[in-house]
């Protein structure tokens, strides 16, 4: 079957067209900065200060993204948790060689029992990662990619760390700290999220065509949970 189908969705000054190709997706975001923008424009450094030791999402939804993890991290592997906290959602019945956070709060890092090393760091003042080129197994991007103001010099700088056919596996339910989400977050659907997240890959230009999977556990019930997941190319 050769069919394409043109969807555009008119968000204020945003133009979004998303292309269906087989099962192959183009998307095409116009970001402009005022997408990116927030309500809280001070310091990250300042908001994340005090530490939250809490997972930001219910139960069924962590089992439901360790069950993720299970499958696509690579067992053995080097895994970097980009904006990490007090837990990484990594199955326990599974090891791996190492897992660094890279977050902003470093008590919440140090309660970590997953990491094995931390680096605590501002990815909106500084997008460039503290790690070598290919240098890792896998990516993950926990409930957090709502906070990034660069987000595709962030997806770039993943892309150069992460070892070639390595998975980046970014999650996001429907929570956020709403003043430092961007303007944007804010304005789209899960699916447009789940779209947003796909432009961000797209735009690093440094990986495969990207997939979304919705692994809410219990539709209304739950707290939803959602993927976008590509690899380094
Ligand atoms: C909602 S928490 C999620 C934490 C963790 N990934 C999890 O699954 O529980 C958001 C995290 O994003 C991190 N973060 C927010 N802004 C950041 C920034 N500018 N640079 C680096 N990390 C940031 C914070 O350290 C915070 O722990």
């Amino acid at each position: 079957m050769n069919q394409i189908f043109v969807i555009t969705l008119p968000l204020h000054a945003l133009l979004i067209q998303t292309l269906f190709i087989y099962n192959y997706r183009i998307t095409m975001f116009e970001l402009l900065a005022e997408h990116l923008r927030r309500i809280d424009e001070a310091s990250d450094a300042h908001f994340y200060s005090q530490p939250r030791l809490v997972k930001h999402i219910d139960p069924l939804a962590c089992n439901a993204l360790t069950g993720y993890f299970r499958e696509k991290l690579p067992a053995g592997g080097v895994i970097l948790d980009l904006m990490s906290s007090c837990a990484s959602h990594l199955p326990e019945d599974c090891s791996y060689e190492s897992v660094i956070g890279l977050g902003m709060n470093e008590i919440e890092l140090q309660a970590n029992p997953q990491l094995t090393d931390y680096v605590v760091s501002n990815l909106n003042t500084n997008p460039k990662l503290p790690f070598d080129d290919d240098s890792f197994d896998a990516c993950i991007v926990t409930v957090s990619v709502q906070y990034l103001v660069r987000p595709i010099a962030v997806f770039q700088d993943i892309g150069r760390i992460l070892r070639s056919r390595c998975p980046c596996i970014v999650s996001f339910s429907n929570r956020c700290f709403p003043t430092k989400a961007v303007a944007i977050w804010h304005q789209l659907s899960d699916r447009g999220h789940a779209e947003l997240v796909g432009h961000y890959f797209d735009a690093a230009e440094l990986f495969e065509p990207f997939e979304i999977v919705d692994l809410s556990p219990n539709q209304s019930h739950t707290d939803p949970l959602f993927i976008v997941c590509a690899y380094a190319n």
